[in-house]
């Protein structure tokens, strides 16, 4: 059965809001956990904008699934990375303008670097995977830099509007979760999915997980985090293998 990761990110983003010291990104992991995640998900951004080294420290230690810390590509973050030790970590551009990840990583510009790079964290039996677009170019370019897993990013099919576009975009990633499968890679989805158009993908084989945050987080706010968690969870539990 495919799994569900839980971003808490913006559990750290209601806590930064404010400075504050709540809502805590330990707690809702735990609660995500209880309802059913198999996976809690951090993206630990050069501007410290949400999550705190702090979060990944705690997170490392007290939940019960695995620890998938995103990060850029930069030194700074292999180093945490080394010393902490997620489950896996996943490869993601960043930029200090951004409201979130906007788009797949550049994998096939920098083969050499990005291979380089994961290797430490490799050899530290840390899993390894790489947020790209849903491109052929960057599904080959993340074979050759070695990476277990991709993460295709959904975010293009989410945002799209009109149904030609919808249609076209999950297309592309349909297409991009073939290639990638032939050429062994495992396949992850993320990016704006949502209790709606999660069902696109009920009938695809072979994902492992899907790596979501915002619809959850805005659910909670709403209906409290196992509820929000649990929702999902039912929703992904019915697709096939
Ligand atoms: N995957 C990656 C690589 C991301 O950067 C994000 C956002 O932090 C997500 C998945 C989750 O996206 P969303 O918050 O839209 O569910």
């Amino acid at each position: 059965m495919p799994k569900l990761a839980v971003n808490v990110d913006h559990i750290a983003t209601i806590r930064q809001a404010r400075l504050a010291k709540e809502p805590d990104p330990v707690h809702a992991a735990f609660l995500a956990e209880l309802a059913g995640a198999s996976g809690i998900i951090v993206h630990l951004r050069e501007d410290r904008r949400h999550i705190q080294d702090r979060d990944v420290k705690l997170l490392k230690q007290t939940i019960k699934t695995k620890l998938h810390l995103e990060m850029a590509a930069t030194d700074e973050m292999q180093k945490i990375a080394l010393d902490i030790r997620p489950y896996m970590v996943c490869l993601v551009p960043e930029k200090r303008q951004e409201l979130t990840t906007e788009g797949g990583l550049d994998a096939a510009s920098k083969i050499d670097f990005l291979k380089g790079f994961l290797a430490p964290i490799k050899e530290a039996g840390i899993k390894t995977s790489l947020f790209i677009d849903a491109d052929e170019i960057q599904i080959e370019a993340a074979k050759k830099i070695g990476s277990e897993y991709i993460e295709i990013h959904t975010g293009h099919f989410a945002d799209a509007t009109d149904d030609l576009s919808i249609r076209n975009e999950l297309k592309k990633i349909l297409k991009a979760i073939k290639i990638a499968q032939d050429l062994k890679l495992k396949v992850n989805l993320g990016h704006g999915l949502n209790y709606e158009n999660i069902w696109a993908f009920s009938k695809v084989h072979g994902i492992c997980e899907y790596s979501i945050g915002h619809s959850i987080v805005a659910r909670a706010a709403l209906v409290g985090m196992e509820r929000a968690v649990r929702d999902m969870v039912e929703i992904i539990s019915t697709f096939v293998d």
